[in-house]
């Protein structure tokens, strides 16, 4: 590759899975702008699932014309500046959260969306946009309370895994949801009360002998079937947040039929709650200094997952990796 080059992926056509949408592009690098910073990515963050679906065309909130790039956030390191920027230096560490920033060797963008942190480590991709996400949609949908039942599925995965301890740090009884041993041996380290691995136990039989009251708070994930065992469990007044669906992600939307759901939270007066963070863009400042403060003071633990991704050609193989329900903790790749 010519050094005056850098390679980013794109998509050209819209496709039912990620690896068939995407190509991979040469292109030179750009020079830094008024007010902009030249930033080399060293590590991005995967979201297998908002990828899959923004390369069907199907996330309604925002409508894409290929050609288009990927990819959210970044950690990387400044390596020029545009007049005009002030408050950061050649070699700065930073993190960027902007859509299309993140599958690319380097970025250009305003400095005023960028975030200095201390170090460029792949450990920051657990907090932005993933940890943000996991604190707005418990607090300001889920109406997170103390001293209650707060049920997180995928609990292991990158959101999960911060709802946990978010939900832990606020003084409740968490129970988390998984499918291997790793998986709870990770959830039993940060804490979480009683661990479900749904291949070993059946989460509906649990959740009926063991909390009869039902969950107060429910922070789900994973859908299908197993967003109706969350509904089915659901204490009185008690609030389940729609977080995503990754069980439906790589398979066609499943149609079902079944008495309407007012029938289920009527009688509880229990609610149902949809969570997509650029609705709730006003709270992000403050949850991410938040976060970066009890992950810098030593108060939240973050797991990144140990399988190596490397290189930006290896991100169609991560974002299949991720949605093979094998990952443990943030799937991210290395520049
Ligand atoms: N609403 C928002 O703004 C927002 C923001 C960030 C993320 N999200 C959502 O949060 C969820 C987690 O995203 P993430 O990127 O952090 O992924 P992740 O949790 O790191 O990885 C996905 C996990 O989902 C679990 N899973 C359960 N059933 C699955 C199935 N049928 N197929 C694949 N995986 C399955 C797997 O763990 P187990 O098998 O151990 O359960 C897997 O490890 C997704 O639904 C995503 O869309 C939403």
């Amino acid at each position: 590759m010519n050094v005056q080059n850098y390679r980013k992926l794109i998509v050209n056509k819209l496709n039912q899975d990620f690896k068939s949408a995407v190509e991979l592009v040469e292109i030179p690098i750009p020079k830094p702008a008024d007010n902009e910073l030249l930033i080399k990515n060293k590590f991005s963050g995967i979201n297998g699932g908002f990828d899959t679906l923004i390369c069907r065309g199907d996330v309604p909130y925002i409508s894409l014309i290929p050609p288009f790039d990927l990819g959210v956030e970044a950690v990387g390191k400044v390596i020029a500046m545009g007049e005009n920027v002030k408050d950061f230096q050649i070699g700065d560490a930073v993190i960027t959260t902007a859509r299309g920033g993140g599958y690319r060797e380097y970025q250009v963008i305003n400095a005023n969306l960028v975030v200095k942190v201390r170090e460029a480590t792949p450990e920051l991709l657990t907090l932005m946009p993933t940890g943000v996400s996991a604190l707005v949609a418990l607090e300001q949908v889920g109406e997170m309370k103390s001293n209650e039942v707060v049920l997180v599925t995928a609990a292991a995965g990158g959101t999960g895994h911060i709802a946990v301890q978010l939900a832990k740090l606020a003084g409740n009884h968490v129970i988390g949801t998984c499918s291997s041993e790793a998986k709870a041996k990770l959830l039993k380290e940060l804490g979480c009360d009683r661990i479900i691995n749904y291949r070993a136990e059946n989460l509906n039989q649990v959740l009926k002998q063991e909390y009869p009251n039902g969950i107060n708070l429910i922070f789900d994930c994973v859908g299908k079937t197993v967003f109706d065992t969350c509904v089915e469990n659901l204490a009185v007044r008690g609030r389940l947040v729609v977080v995503g669906f990754i069980s439906e992600y790589a398979n066609n939307v499943e149609q079902i039929t079944q008495p309407r759901l007012y029938h289920q939270l009527f009688w509880k007066a229990a609610s149902v709650r949809g969570f997509l963070m650029p609705h709730y863009k006003e709270y992000m400042a403050e949850a991410r200094d938040r976060l970066l403060n009890l992950f810098y003071t030593d108060k939240l633990k973050v797991a990144v997952d140990p399988t190596r991704f490397q290189g930006i050609e290896s991100i169609p193989d991560a974002v299949e990796y991720l949605l093979s329900g094998q990952n443990c903790g943030k799937v991210v790749v290395r520049f």
